[in-house]
């Protein structure tokens, strides 16, 4: 038997939960797995990923898990199996205002995990944290995006033009938001009622 095969298999913990995913912290060890999502050629244009070392990303997620003003997670299926990352970043208690993050992987997608874990995530900022006001930013013609937003409630507030550079050419942002207001009219059990 292989020194790794005796090892038990690290069981990660499911601190806050979506219908059918869960939410669980990421660590500085899931970079390999994140990098390998980030190579998606749609991830990267839609995000605007360029490529970097795994180095980097490591020393950057460390950074993360310092960072009080930003939680990432990584989306989990109910079998364990890694999905997806997303965050609520730039969160700022003083105004309540923070953003969101979104990446599924390839395999994962279409299938109704992004609207889950993005519910799960505004569960956190409003019935966990303080905050107001969520905001998202996306290409305009990033319609799975759009639509995962607007099913987990956010509302078009703008488009931001000219807004970044891909491949040579530019591309206009959508600029969405769910406030906290809106959040509470939702009548979808919580992230605490999950079991
Ligand atoms: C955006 C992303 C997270 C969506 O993940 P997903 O698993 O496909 O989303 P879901 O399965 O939860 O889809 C939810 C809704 O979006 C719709 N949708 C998904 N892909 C779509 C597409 N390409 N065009 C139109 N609608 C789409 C689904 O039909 C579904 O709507 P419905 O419930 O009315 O049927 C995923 O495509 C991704 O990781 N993309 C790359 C990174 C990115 O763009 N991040 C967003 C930056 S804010």
């Amino acid at each position: 038997m292989s020194e790794d095969a005796e090892q038990p298999e690290t069981v990660r913990t499911r601190p806050w939960r979506g219908r059918t995913v869960s939410l669980t912290p990421i660590e500085p060890d899931d970079a390999e797995l994140v990098q390998h999502w980030r190579a998606d050629p749609v991830a990267a244009h839609e995000i605007g990923i360029w490529p970097g070392s795994l180095h980097e990303l490591r020393e950057r997620i460390e950074r993360w898990t310092d960072d009080r003003s930003r939680d990432d997670f990584l989306v989990l299926l109910p079998d364990g199996t890694p999905a997806g990352h997303v965050a609520l970043f730039d969160e700022d208690i003083a105004d309540g205002t923070a953003a969101a993050y979104l990446l599924l992987a390839p395999e994962h997608r279409g299938r109704g995990h992004a609207v889950d874990a993005l519910a799960a995530l505004t569960d956190l900022a409003f019935g966990e944290l303080p905050m107001q006001r969520v905001e998202a930013v996306t290409h305009t013609d990033n319609d799975a995006a759009l639509a995962v937003l607007a099913a987990a409630g956010f509302v078009q507030e703008g488009v931001r033009r000219s807004a970044c550079l891909h491949r040579g050419r530019r591309y206009d942002s959508a600029l969405l938001s769910l406030l906290r207001e809106e959040w509470e009219a939702q009548t979808r059990p919580r992230s605490w009622e999950h079991v």
